[in-house]
């Protein structure tokens, strides 16, 4: 069992739509997901649609004691083989001052990893507060998605830099998984210059193809239902990148030995 965390700097740049299509990815390959919704925005949730929401990432972090996130997975609306854990729209994470306070998710987590999944997907809010430290404490890696805009190496830089931090203060086994460059158009020369400055940066780190801007993203979240079900043909073309996508994130073994400061292999 993988755990990744789909993680930004910014808000809006695709984390959501990122975790769904790999879970949607997962999901068509036969695999057994689990999706972990820790933003408050409850985006992740709303898309997944789950009939009944008992317990949510609120509770779980609120109480925190081992295992108690087992109690709180329920089936998501699109059917056997996704599981979600809901947020709760709208509720902010009561502050935690206790210093294990990014330890309490991999705490409540514990036990996930004797159920069936392959993986488990943790969307998290737009920073790197508390909630993001708290994923990226409970995960084997960490996948970083941004936009190809001015800030886009800079916020991939200081997603990186999270990563390495929480790595090196809490969780030795967590890697980045790559860096998604999302909503890119391609024949626009900002946004070509933009990725190429970003390849300059993360080299190997950043995952090709690039995600294109394509309606059927949000169609298909809208419609609670997975891109891969959707029947255009921009759909078609992302559901074939999420899949290399999951190829990618599932290539990398947990157990794997830890990183340069830069991010790259060594
Ligand atoms: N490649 C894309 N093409 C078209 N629409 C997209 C694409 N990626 C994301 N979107 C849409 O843009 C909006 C923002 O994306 P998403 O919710 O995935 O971002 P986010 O990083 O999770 O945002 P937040 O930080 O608020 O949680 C959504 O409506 C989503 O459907
Ligand atoms: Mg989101």
């Amino acid at each position: 069992m993988l755990v990744v965390s789909v993680i930004s700097l910014k808000g809006g740049v695709g984390k959501t739509s990122v975790t769904l299509g790999l879970a949607g990815a997962a999901w068509e390959r036969g695999l057994q997901a689990l999706v972990v919704d820790l933003d408050p925005q409850a985006n992740a949730t709303l898309a997944l649609d789950p009939a009944k929401i008992g317990y949510t990432t609120n509770d779980i972090l609120a109480d925190a004691r081992a295992g108690v996130l087992l109690d709180a997975i329920v089936v998501s609306g699109w059917g056997e083989g996704v599981d979600v854990v809901a947020a709760e729209a709208g509720l902010e994470l009561r502050n935690t001052p206790e210093r294990d306070g990014a330890l309490r998710l991999r705490k409540a987590m514990r036990g996930v990893e004797d159920r069936d999944y392959d993986l488990v997907l943790v969307d998290s809010p737009p920073s790197l507060g508390e909630l993001t430290r708290n994923a990226l404490t409970a995960s084997h890696r960490a996948l970083v998605v941004t936009e190809p805009s001015l800030f886009a190496v800079r916020a991939a830089a200081a997603a990186l830099e999270a990563i390495e931090v929480v790595r090196a203060s809490n969780n030795l086994r967590l890697r980045p998984a790559g860096v998604v460059v999302n909503r890119v158009r391609p024949g626009r020369g900002e946004h070509e210059f933009r990725l190429a400055e970003l390849t300059d940066a993360y080299g190997d780190l950043v995952l090709t193809p690039p995600l294109p801007e394509r309606t059927a993203i949000a169609q298909s979240e809208g419609a609670c239902v997975p891109v891969q079900r959707w029947r255009t043909p921009g759909a078609r073309e992302v559901a074939a990148i999420f899949d290399t996508y999951l190829d990618h994130v599932l290539r990398t073994d947990p157990a794997d030995g830890p990183l340069s400061t830069s991010g790259r292999r060594r």
